[in-house]
């Protein structure tokens, strides 16, 4: 009997306590397709995140309800399973008895946005680069949403029903497969098809002495591997391809702008930029590039530094051989057979060569050398005195 009225005391006390000081929070879990709403829950935390209460919504009608005993601020969370997008995924609301959503009875609403949508980037068959940019694409060609990929070439995209692409977003890499088509209705996607990448670009810059564009001169790569370039991104040329000393050589020419690119897959290559006219060479500093492709984008660029040119020692059109060359007055080489000799490593500027040879007196030729201007004039013997003494 005591027993009997401890308990019902309790009971209206713990009830009455309770009328005056519970707050409600309702609302729904709205939803434009058919999922399975027992999934998802309704949490609220304090704003340091600590779980206060969790709730399921009913499943037919996506109602939830949250009762809350002290006053304060709450953030109200939404879990769903993984790749449902809610929008918002939380709210924070004061409760404060008084104004708040809650007390004046309005609904806590959180509505599906979309699903995700992922898949993956491959580099050939192995697993493909982080930080790659990918979009998603409306199929009017919208970019609707742009992302990277995370280690191991994972990418995902957030987006509301409909139909897409996903593609790449910048042309630095040799895309073998570009672009998927996709589908959002009413599950995440998950892409079958990976995005595929058959190399990343090596971007190579050739610049003069003075700086300026070296335009029209051929890069070679060198590789033990042989390579196709079949897909190449729009503005790349394909490489010419031959073979050397068991390797394979791949070559390309600077447009007007001193640049140009190749796409490589990983591996090991060396470039090395050669130019020749008739009577030029270029030395080049560095005079190749070791290039070790993982999978980023790469650029290298070389620079002039020297030239060789060619040069005539001549008397009446007939060459003069064994004449000593002198540019500015050091004696640099000889002349040949034919009367022509070889100046290395000649860097821009004025130079004055003359010849010496025993009985001969020849004209001083003074002349600016650049790569773009190379040619020396002939150097004339214009007293023979040879004969005069004979
Ligand atoms: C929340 O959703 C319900 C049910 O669809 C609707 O009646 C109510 O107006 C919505 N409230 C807000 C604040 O969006
Ligand atoms: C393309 O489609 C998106 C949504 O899919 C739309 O928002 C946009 O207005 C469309 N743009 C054009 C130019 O039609």
């Amino acid at each position: 009997m005591i027993l009997r009225i401890v308990w019902l005391f309790l009971a209206l006390n713990l009830w009455g306590f309770c009328e005056c000081k519970v707050i409600s929070c309702g609302g729904f879990i709205k939803s434009f397709a058919k999922i399975d709403l027992t999934k998802i829950q309704v949490k609220l935390l304090t704003t340091e995140g600590n779980l206060k209460y969790e709730t399921e919504c009913n499943p037919n009608n996506g109602y939830f309800m949250i009762p809350i005993y002290n006053k304060g601020v709450y953030v109200f969370k939404i879990f769903a399973p993984h790749g449902w997008i809610f929008a918002p995924e939380s709210i924070r609301i004061d409760v404060n008895g008084i104004d708040d959503v809650c007390t004046k009875g309005e609904d806590i609403n959180f509505s599906l946005h979309g699903f995700t949508v992922s898949g993956k980037v491959k580099s050939g068959e192995e697993v493909g680069p982080s930080q790659f940019h990918l979009g998603l694409y409306s199929s009017n060609g919208t970019l609707v949403s742009e992302t990277v990929t995370s280690a191991g070439g994972d990418y995902e995209f957030k987006a509301p029903p409909g139909e897409y692409i996903v593609s790449t977003v910048r042309s630095e890499e040799c895309v073998e497969r570009g672009s998927v088509p996709v589908q959002v209705i009413d599950t995440p996607v998950t892409v079958k098809e990976d995005i595929k990448i058959s190399g990343h670009s090596v971007s190579i810059t050739v610049n003069k002495e003075d700086g300026s564009a070296f335009a029209n001169i051929d890069v070679s790569l060198t590789s033990d591997v042989q390579l196709q370039f079949n897909e190449l991104p729009q503005h790349y040329t394909r490489p010419s391809i031959t073979q050397k000393d068991g390797q394979w050589v791949y070559t390309i020419k600077t447009n007007s702008d001193g640049t140009t690119q190749i796409c490589l897959p990983p591996g090991k290559y060396s470039a090395q930029p050669s130019y020749k006219k008739e009577s030029v060479q270029f030395s080049f500093s560095p005079s190749q590039a070791p290039i070790v492709m993982k999978s980023e984008a790469q650029k290298i660029s070389f620079r002039v530094s020297g030239f060789s040119t060619h040069g005539k020692v001549n008397v009446n059109k007939l060459p003069i051989s064994g004449a000593t060359i002198l540019v500015n007055n050091s004696p640099r080489t000889e002349s040949n057979e034919q009367g022509s000799y070889q100046l290395d490593e000649i860097k821009e500027g004025t130079y004055a060569i003359t010849a010496k040879k025993k009985h001969y007196e020849f004209d001083t030729v003074t002349v600016e050398l650049s790569s773009s201007n190379p040619v020396i004039p002939d150097i004339t013997a214009k007293k023979y005195s040879a004969f005069y003494f004979f």
